[in-house]
């Protein structure tokens, strides 16, 4: 499927929130447990209109919202501004096609043009497709949570994948490991 993605703006909300809630009830994607309401979502994109970090929706051809993405900061905490998590989330009917994979590369893209140093996708221990999405785009896994959640009655993992960009770097540092 081809897909234009930009910046996510008020009129995709409501279809976002069906993705996003779709993910809360019938998958371990998120550790919500409830679907979140509107006012949740108008919240949600006013804390992402950052330049660097924000909120992204693939769009079809004929304007329908497919799926988005976020890059987003770690904590509040100024050091943190060289570093995001980055999600995406497709629309069920949608998965599959290509749509997750055109969004990763986007936010990769974005992330490394902004300057950040290290985008990280922390990742549902069973969550193949998401790991394979992530991996396939150079993520290596850098740590894991064990047991930090509980959904759907099992404990749930957490495993960190990072993506770094050594060219961000000021010009006297490396990234262990890169
Ligand atoms: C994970 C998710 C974002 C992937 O998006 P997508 O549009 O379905 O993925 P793509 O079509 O771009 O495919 C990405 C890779 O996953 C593979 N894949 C897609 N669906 C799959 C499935 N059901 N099972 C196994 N692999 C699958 C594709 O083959 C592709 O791998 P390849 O490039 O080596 O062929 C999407 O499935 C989703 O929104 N899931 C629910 C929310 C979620 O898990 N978000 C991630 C939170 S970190």
């Amino acid at each position: 499927m081809t897909v234009t993605v930009r910046r996510t703006v008020d009129a995709d909300l409501d279809v976002i929130k069906d993705i996003y809630n779709a993910a809360v009830l019938s998958t371990t994607a998120t550790f919500d447990l409830e679907p979140r309401d509107d006012a949740y979502f108008v919240e949600w994109l006013t804390n992402h209109q950052d330049d660097a970090f924000g909120a992204f929706s693939a769009v079809a051809s004929d304007g329908t919202i497919v799926g988005y993405g976020t890059l987003s900061t770690l904590t509040p905490r100024p050091g943190y501004r060289v570093s995001a998590e980055v999600s995406v989330y497709v629309h069920p009917q949608h998965q599959g096609v290509g749509v997750g994979g055109t969004l990763a590369d986007y936010l990769i893209t974005h992330a490394d043009t902004h300057g950040l140093i290290a985008l990280l996708a922390i990742i549902t221990g069973t969550n193949a497709t998401s790991k394979r999405l992530f991996i396939k785009r150079g993520f290596a896994r850098t740590g894991e949570m064990r047991h930090v959640a509980l959904k759907f009655g099992e404990p749930q993992d957490l495993h960190i994948h990072q993506l770094f960009f050594p060219s961000n770097l000021p010009s006297d540092q490396t990234v262990a490991g890169t």
